[in-house]
């Protein structure tokens, strides 16, 4: 049901496989496909039944708006009513590449469904040859959330796609590993504030942003961690407010493996490593299945005391533990653990968009080592 077309070994399907994707896109079929982020589910943005099957197919919440890929600067214009100054500095240094545009949306654009009702679109060029063949071979512009099932950690290998949405969906066309390995950063600028507003942390850190802006940049609460979205919604709803996160998406708990993940930080590695050692310990006498996830350095703290030893890139490079962490999360369903602790990684430049995914994928469950 779900037609596959596997890429060779330099991450190529060809030709012939991205015209049929394209194709498929038209008629309103959805097609996954790789970028430099993660793997997108694509469908015409313009067409209302087609959007309306990628929230289907992937069991997401109506409210919470999708992305919209353009694989040519022209078609921004048909998409956002005025694109001020400072967005069109940050297009110009950023696109192809990881960094999402909340701009106001032209009327009738694209589908009410993408924008879950908002006045602004969320437009981005992704930075990968095979998704900008697809968009320009497509025509059109195309409406992609990441390829999981709602809740899930988002693919960076076409095999996670499948695992997730094999038979519900046309095609996947795959492209090897991505890139970046998280999502892109989602902004907001041309405001009154004249600020440069960081919705989501990805692969542009916000001294990239502030580099190329040239003004000040923003990093809400929620995506630092201080606030709990999650908390936050249900306390609003119980005190019957509306609490309306800036990007929808951020009060939806994500990447979640199935048992229950605990964060651990603290002063030192080895403080932290003895606080994991000392949880896993008392899990095991329960009779959990235990799980780790660490940096390649510390792995050996863990060896023999963990059933899974999730390693995660190298503190040496944080981009691949950026990389690497969705499928690391993964890992942990497959080894069918039921407690896990995760350490904590440094929170600077990628790293900042690392942790905001591990803390949504622990339930912003986190202790302190002393
Ligand atoms: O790297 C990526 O951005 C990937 C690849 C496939 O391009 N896509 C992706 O899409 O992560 P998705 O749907 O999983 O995330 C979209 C995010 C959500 O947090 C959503 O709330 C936010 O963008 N968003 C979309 N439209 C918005 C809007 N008009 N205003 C504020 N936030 C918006
Ligand atoms: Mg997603």
């Amino acid at each position: 049901m779900t037609k596959l077309w596997w890429a060779d070994e330099t991450g190529d399907p060809g030709q012939e496989a991205v015209q049929e994707a394209a194709g498929l896109l038209r008629k309103g079929e959805l097609v996954a496909f790789p970028t430099e982020t993660v793997y997108g589910l694509g469908a015409d943005a313009t067409c209302t039944e087609a959007v309306a099957g990628i929230y289907r197919a992937k069991g997401r919440p109506s409210d919470n708006p999708l992305i919209v890929h353009i694989s040519d600067l022209s078609m921004l214009d048909g998409l956002a009513l005025q694109v001020d100054p400072v967005s069109r500095r940050l297009a110009e240094a950023f696109w192809p590449g990881p960094l999402t545009l909340v701009l106001p949306v032209c009327p009738g654009a694209v589908s009410p469904l993408v924008t879950a009702g908002l006045d602004t679109v969320a437009v981005r060029m992704p930075d990968h040859p095979v998704a900008l063949a697809l968009i320009a071979a497509a025509g059109c512009p195309v409406a992609a959330p990441s390829a999981n099932r709602s809740g899930r950690p988002s693919p960076t290998l076409a095999e996670h796609v499948r695992e997730d949405l094999e038979g519900r969906i046309a095609g996947i066309l795959d492209g090897g590993a991505t890139g970046v390995g998280l999502e892109s950063t989602v902004v907001e600028a041309g405001g009154s504030d004249g600020r440069v507003h960081v919705l989501r942390p990805g692969g542009v850190t916000p001294a990239q942003l502030a580099a190329a802006a040239g003004c000040a940049v923003d990093v809400a609460g929620e995506v630092r961690g201080g606030v709990d979205p999650v908390a936050a919604d249900a306390a609003a709803r119980a005190a019957e407010l509306d609490f309306r996160p800036r990007s929808p998406g951020m009060k939806y708990t994500h990447y979640a493996p199935k048992g229950q993940l605990t964060i651990v930080q603290g002063r030192s590695p080895e403080a932290v490593a003895a606080r994991i050692v000392r949880e896993l310990e008392q899990a095991r006498a329960a009779g959990e299945r235990t799980g780790v996830l660490a940096p390649e350095e510390h792995a050996h703290y863990y060896r023999g005391c963990a059933d899974e030893v999730a390693v995660c890139g190298t503190l040496q490079d944080p981009g691949s533990t950026a990389q690497e962490l969705f499928a690391a999360l993964r890992r942990f369903d497959e080894a069918g653990t039921t407690v896990m602790l995760a350490e904590a990684f440094p929170e600077e430049g990628i790293g900042l968009a690392v942790m905001n995914r591990l803390r949504k994928a622990a339930g912003h469950r986190v202790l302190e080592a002393e």
